[in-house]
């Protein structure tokens, strides 16, 4: 059985990190297996929006795997962390918009998995937390970059340093998940918000992730000009002529992602 799977419908990917029986922790295959099939997604024209979540009924990802990491040392503690860092930025980079359906524990490389997701909605038995220190290392795969990123520097710090975990209703208020549901609605709630990604228009949807991302990473006045030029790339597609007349025309647009 694969350690991870996928299942494409109606222009919506949906991954699942399948361990169950280690609460879908990440090891090297695992990672390799979600770099593959996020490549696959990124280079496949049926693919417009895509989910990933966890296998079973108690886990996103609890982390990256414990067994894996006691045995490294200096060099393959960074290639790993490297490894992963690349993944993760490779998710929040394929150009399609990703959403963490976080139907449990997200914890460690978990955490940093549904924050490198564009958008994250958690059940109401979910758990955060970047609990690295209890192992005597740091987040690896960006927890402690996206998280400070995501909630500010203060609860940024009390979740590295202290690493307990955080519950769903308190991941919303600090701003960590955009919305928690009932366990049983999470699937249903994130395929309605895929699909109406789906159907939105590709190119000003990759826009729109890209100059937030890159916005961050830069003065206002860069930024402002980075959504300049991309405000004029949007002006050159055909899906900006299909949005405007549908509007004027008062129908629903169809876009084509050109
Ligand atoms: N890596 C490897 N295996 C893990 C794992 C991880 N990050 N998280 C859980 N597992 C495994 C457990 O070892 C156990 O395997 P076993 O049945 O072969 O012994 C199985 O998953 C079930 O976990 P268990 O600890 O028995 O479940 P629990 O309900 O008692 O506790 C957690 C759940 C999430 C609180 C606990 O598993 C945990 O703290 N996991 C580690 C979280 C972590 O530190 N992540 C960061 C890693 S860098």
């Amino acid at each position: 059985m694969p350690n991870v799977l996928s299942n494409l419908e109606n222009k919506v990917l949906t991954i699942t990190i399948n361990r169950p029986d280690k609460l879908n922790a990440l090891n090297q295959a695992t990672l390799h297996e979600l770099s593959t099939i996020i490549d696959q997604a990124k280079n496949d024209q049926d693919t417009a929006a895509i989910i990933i979540t966890g296998s079973g009924e108690k886990a996103f990802v609890a982390g990256a795997d414990i067994s894996e990491l006691a045995t490294t040392d200096v060099m393959t503690g960074m290639k790993f962390s490297s490894y992963g860092q690349s993944v993760f930025n490779h998710i929040e980079n394929c150009g399609k918009p990703v959403i963490a359906a976080v139907n449990g524990f997200a914890l460690g490389g978990g955490c940093e998995l549904a924050m490198a997701c564009h958008l994250r909605i958690a059940s109401e038995n979910a758990q955060f937390g970047q609990p690295e220190i209890k192992l005597g290392v740091i987040p690896g795969f960006g927890g402690t970059q996206r998280l400070t990123r995501l909630v500010g520097k203060g609860k940024s710090m009390e979740m590295n340093l202290l690493g307990d975990m955080v519950p769903a209703e308190k991941a919303e208020q600090i701003g960590l998940v955009n919305s928690v549901v009932p366990q049983d609605q999470l699937l249903a709630t994130v395929n309605k918000i895929a699909q109406k990604l789906a159907n939105s228009a590709p190119i000003a949807l990759s826009m729109t992730i890209d100059a937030i991302n890159k916005g961050l990473e830069c003065s206002l006045p860069d930024a402002l000009d980075y959504e300049v030029k991309a405000f004029g790339i949007c002006c050159a597609s055909d899906d900006k002529n299909e949005g405007t007349s549908a509007f004027l025309e008062k129908r629903k647009a169809v876009f084509k992602g050109k």
